[in-house]
């Protein structure tokens, strides 16, 4: 099947050249052995075009949602493709020119972007929760999927609890020890607010907490302790609404690095009491870790990158993600220590090496973890190449490195069903291989990448470097 509207370069020489075929096989090109106890699927999402007729997207966020499943059993692999059938998707189809996207603007000139939001392209990541795939992007409402099938269901609104906007951001967290769905959604009418949300474990979606902030800007993930969900803050604030409005400008360039507003970190107790918030140095992220909370303090890892004043520069990167993706698979693993009492902030790097999309073993999700998995790049600047375990009990630093141009993107753990101590698995990631203009999916031990991969699953053709992902096991 092919998805007939996109019309760009799908050579899959890049990473980032389109897929515009939808597939359905059984992956039979097997390198190695995949683990007998190894059994479900892994889900990864991104953008699956980046033209739309003659127009290239602008931005590395703004391409149409994919979907890819990769169906391990003891057959061995089926990997399908599906796009989501968003209206964006479908209007795009129509009309032969992109959606308007975070940093893409609609063909047309400033008429046809005027007092336009951008397009929820589900495109960012995925959510499997009671027996439900939900394609998610985090300015809107998610999109409801086929578990197996990938059709595209409909747009969610969980009977009308997503309020507003409907903004589902694209990093809820499962609470492994109640089953529960904890996330969030910005908003920002008649003030700007972050709504916080759980997802009960039959599917029900409550509103745990409106926490109004004092200023409207990018906030892509959050963490989860047992007793709060914990927002870090940043000084990338919404600074020149007022030719974005116009549709003169793109959505992101109204965003602004303000350096002198500091960070805010903000504890939401998971009961909806009152909020906490706690004023600290600035600091620029996307991704959150992890944390958990002790008796006095909370501490939160996340992923931290340069922001001094560097924000226009490190998006422009984003805007030219064809020839130079720049800093953003380059940030630095990064612990603070939260005193919640003295309202008082630690920080400490956790590895010299840069790196994004960390990852854990989720069974510890609001607890203490042992290990963080990343992806990296070699080179200051580059696609991301290797994939890295770290020990935080010893400090040991295991890392599989690509060989040649191929790139990798975020490590999934997968727990193996016969262990249960923290870090007994494996790392599931997507190889591009521009060489060979193909992608396979990758195997790792979790504590041993250097091992390389126990099991490699060649696909017939390439698929775009996806952001994120999810594994449903299945344990027939
Ligand atoms: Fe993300």
């Amino acid at each position: 099947m092919t998805v007939s509207s996109s019309s760009g370069p799908d050579t899959g020489t890049s990473p980032w050249d389109s897929q515009p075929h939808e597939f359905d096989y059984h992956a039979d090109l097997v390198d190695g052995a995949i683990p007998e106890r190894l059994h479900g699927a892994l889900y990864r999402i991104g953008p699956g075009r980046f033209e739309v007729g003659s127009h290239p997207v602008g931005h590395i966020f703004d391409g149409d949602g994919m979907v890819s499943k990769f169906d391990i059993g003891a057959g061995g692999v089926h990997f399908r493709n599906r796009y989501v059938r968003t209206k964006a998707f479908a209007r795009a189809n129509s009309t032969s020119r992109p959606p308007k996207g975070f940093g893409t603007q609609r063909v047309g000139g400033a008429l046809a972007n005027a007092l336009r939001f951008p397009e929820n392209l589900a495109n960012t990541n995925v959510l499997v929760h009671d027996d439900s795939l939900y394609a998610l992007w985090e300015g809107g409402r998610p999109h409801r999927l086929d578990l197996e099938t990938l059709a595209t269901l409909g747009v969610e609104s969980f009977d009308g609890a997503l309020k507003r906007l409907g903004a589902f951001s694209a990093h809820p967290k499962t609470d492994p020890r109640t089953g529960e769905v904890f996330n969030f959604g910005l908003d920002f009418f008649p003030r700007p607010m972050i709504r916080c949300y759980r997802l009960t474990a039959g599917g029900t979606l409550d509103g745990v907490a409106t926490v109004p902030i004092p200023k409207l800007g990018f906030v892509h993930d959050f963490a989860l302790t047992e007793r709060h969900l914990v927002f870090v803050l940043g000084p990338l604030v919404v600074k020149r609404p007022i030719p974005v409005a116009l549709g003169l400008r793109p959505f992101d360039d109204a965003l602004s690095y303000e350096p002198d507003l500091g960070t805010s970190i903000v504890l939401v107790p998971r009961d909806g009491g009152a909020a906490t918030t706690i004023e600290y140095d600035p600091l620029f992220h996307f991704h959150v870790t992890n944390a958990y909370d002790t008796a006095s303090k909370t501490v939160v890892e996340l992923v931290v990158h340069d922001g001094d004043g560097g924000w226009s520069a490190w998006n422009g990167h984003l805007h030219d993600f064809r020839n130079h993706p720049g800093p953003a698979f380059g940030g630095t693993l990064t612990r603070l220590t939260i005193n919640r009492a003295a309202r008082a902030v630690v920080r400490e790097p956790l590895s010299d090496l840069g790196g994004e999309f960390p990852q854990i073993d989720q069974r510890r999700t609001a607890a203490e973890h042992r290990f963080t998995y990343l992806a990296q790049a070699s080179q200051t600047g580059g696609n991301p190449d290797s994939i890295t375990s770290i020990d935080h009990s010893t400090g040991r630093e295991d890392r599989y490195r690509s060989s040649g141009d191929d790139t990798v993107c975020e490590p999934l753990f997968v727990a193996d069903p016969a262990e249960s101590a923290e870090g007994a698995g494996w790392l599931l990631t997507v190889e591009h291989r521009p060489a060979a203009a193909s992608s396979a999916l990758l195997v790792l031990r979790a504590g041993r990448p250097n091992e390389g991969p126990v099991a490699t699953i060649g696909l017939d053709h390439h698929i775009p470097m996806t952001f994120h992902g999810a594994f449903r096991p299945d344990w027939r």
